[in-house]
């Protein structure tokens, strides 16, 4: 990578600025119900603190509050669960610039400080430069360890690195490796599993890999519009008409490329998609009336099939309504047998990450994004802001 890293700089007796991404879900009690991004960020927060760094201030955002202080959106359970998972106590403050913040943080006696929700400022996201350099005010180095807030350009990501000197952490390095690096020059064959909701959300992804995979599978709801463009019947299914034309010109420019696309041969459909409704198995075709919800048996034999050979396998989007038991067998079976595979496994996507964890595979794959949009841009192929902006090794 051309970009500093953490391991590039010295931290010892330094008050280290770190970007992170703790931009978790909670329930109504306020109770973290996925840990996984403020555990990822924990590499970094300990490799400081064991180097030696006076301070470690860490400064994120929570949810979209607009600019202005929510108290659902404050930081503090956040800071309360990372101490429990970091083993030492973390200073919560309740601002996140300012004179009062700065005094805070030379006379905590805890090693690590989480600044307030970032997102309180509406020159947060407006990337306002006296703010950006009121938050760099704060620190004597920069790293950003927020890969999940990469794609933007906000004054914590981005703004801040005009005036610190400006290293990836242990999670955005990593992230870099595996999304830029291994997709972008990836081990071949190489093949794409897609899938979600639309075809809308996919189309510079599938663009982008048309130069790159071997193979794609696609399922989920995004299939129905293919199959449709291929002259299926495909019921009450998802279908996206305004990109009827465009899932045909991608059929058509796959095979001129010679790259295979590999779509669902039949389906497990229902009448309801909340899982209420009668389920069945249906070939390639599918009635008026019933609806896709899951890729069908044979067509599971057939993915794991063009996937046993793969190199390299990068995974955006489920192949059915995981969150729905009855609806989960195709993606469950799938990504069963991607975790008994040698390949380099890369799962990007929030809805992925959380059908992995919910498989209880995550320890079967190589890396598991924590991006969710910021993922998605980077196999897009898009430079995104918060790694561009970091200084030049
Ligand atoms: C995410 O959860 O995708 C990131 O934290 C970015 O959040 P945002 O979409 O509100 O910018």
């Amino acid at each position: 990578m051309n970009k500093l890293t953490i391991k590039d700089i010295d931290v010892k007796n330094k008050k280290v600025l770190i970007r992170v991404d703790f931009n978790v879900p909670q329930d109504k009690d306020f109770k973290i119900t996925d840990d996984v991004r403020i555990k990822a960020a924990l590499p970094t927060i300990k490799y400081c603190l064991d180097k030696g760094a006076s301070k470690v201030i860490l400064m994120s955002h929570l949810g979209r509050p607009k600019g202005k202080v929510v108290d659902e959106y404050r930081l503090t359970p956040v800071a309360l669960k990372l101490a429990v998972l970091l083993g030492e106590p973390v200073k919560k403050l309740d601002d996140c610039i300012g004179e009062l913040v700065k005094k805070d943080i030379e006379e905590a006696s805890e090693r690590v400080v989480l600044l307030e929700n970032l997102r309180f400022y509406k020159e947060e996201e407006k990337n306002d430069a006296e703010f950006a350099k009121k938050l760099a005010s704060l620190g004597e180095l920069f790293i950003n360890d927020a890969f999940g807030t990469a794609h933007r350009a906000h004054a914590s990501t981005e703004g801040v690195t005009n005036y610190l000197k400006s290293a990836a952490g242990f999670l955005l390095t990593k992230e870099i490796e595996y999304l830029g690096g291994a997709l972008n020059n990836p081990k071949k064959p190489f093949v794409l599993i897609l899938g979600g909701a639309k075809v809308s959300d996919k189309i510079l992804l599938i663009e982008n890999m048309l130069n790159k995979a071997d193979e794609i599978i696609i399922g989920g709801g995004m299939c129905y519009t293919f199959l449709k463009a291929q002259g299926k019947a495909i019921g009450n299914s998802k279908l996206e008409p305004e990109r009827l034309d465009l899932a045909k010109s991608l059929l058509d420019k796959a095979k001129e490329k010679n790259i295979k696309i590999l779509l669902p041969v039949d389906n497990v459909v229902s009448d309801k998609i909340d899982g209420t409704g009668k389920v069945d198995a249906v070939g390639e075709n599918i009635a008026d009336g019933l609806i896709g919800v899951d890729i069908g048996p044979k067509t599971v034999d057939k993915f794991c099939e063009a996937l046993r050979n793969a190199a390299t396998i990068a995974w955006n989007g489920p192949l059915g309504i995981f969150e729905v038991d009855a609806f989960s067998n195709g993606s469950r079976k799938v990504a069963s047998f991607l975790g008994n595979l040698s390949a380099i496994k890369i799962i990007g996507g929030g809805d992925t990450a959380a059908m992995i964890a919910k498989f209880g595979l995550e320890d079967k794959m190589t890396h598991i994004s924590t991006g969710g949009g910021a993922s998605l841009e980077y196999m897009e192929g898009k430079v995104l802001p918060g790694i561009a902006a970091l200084s030049d090794k």
